[in-house]
């Protein structure tokens, strides 16, 4: 009975390591696609929004900046030696660093959102995205400041959750292009499907406790 638990108890240690080192590798690839628009070259601009991203560069490199930071920093910030000890101030640093981003990078992206590809019905989902992600950063803030350490590790899941949309988004746009899905038809739908589902699978870490 005893080696059956040790050995289960193994067994999802790796299959955490496994999930954990898949989203850096992610997160990681993301970041790198998306600093191509650090160089304010027009031609990596997608074509429709070309003349939009011209016309509002500086929210767009405000939300991509932060984004990136965001992206990239989240992964490091789930791991329980950083989180615990010694590593305990990197812990803090790396958080605040982190939430600045998200609020950059929010502030940004709500801005981006109300002149988004695809109309009304995509614009609401990256707003409501967006508004989703400040929040959710601030109640992670407000939480750890009142040492509610399980709240704050609540709200960070599901902030960093959101966060990978930035990663589902293209995903999903590379399945339903790969299956025939018009351009534009996708768009509004991914602008939702790429946090909808991420927001569940949070709740359903937060309520099973996985970390
Ligand atoms: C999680 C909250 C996020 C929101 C609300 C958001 C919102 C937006 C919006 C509204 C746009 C403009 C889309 C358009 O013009 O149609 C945009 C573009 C962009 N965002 Fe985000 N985004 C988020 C996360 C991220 C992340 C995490 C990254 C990457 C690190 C990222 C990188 C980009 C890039 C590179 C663009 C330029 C367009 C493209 O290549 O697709 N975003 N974002």
């Amino acid at each position: 009975m005893r080696n059956s638990n040790t050995l289960e108890l193994r067994k999802s240690t790796i299959s955490k390591k496994i999930g954990w080192g898949f989203m850096l590798l992610l997160a990681i690839l993301l970041f790198v696609l998306a600093s191509r628009y650090l160089t304010l070259d027009p031609n990596v601009y997608f074509p429709e929004q070309r003349d939009v991203y011209m016309d509002n560069t500086v929210f767009l490199l405000m939300h991509i900046i932060g984004s990136m930071l965001a992206i990239l920093i989240g992964p490091f910030q789930f791991l329980r030696n950083i989180r615990t000890g010694r590593y305990l101030n990197l812990h803090r640093w790396l958080g605040r660093v982190y939430l600045l981003s998200v609020l950059f990078g929010g502030l940004g992206g709500s801005y981006m959102a109300t002149i988004a590809y695809g109309g009304p019905v995509a614009r609401l989902g990256f707003i409501t995205l967006a508004a989703l992600w400040l929040v959710s950063g601030f109640m992670a803030y407000i939480n750890i400041r009142n040492k509610k350490i399980e709240q704050h590790q609540k709200w960070m899941i599901v902030n960093y959750a959101l966060t990978f949309a930035g990663v589902t988004l293209r995903l999903w746009q590379v399945i339903f292009g790969s299956i025939g899905v018009d351009f534009l038809s996708g768009y509004i739908i991914v602008a939702w499907l790429c946090w909808l589902p991420n927001l569940f699978v949070a709740f359903w870490i937060n309520n099973r406790k996985l970390i």
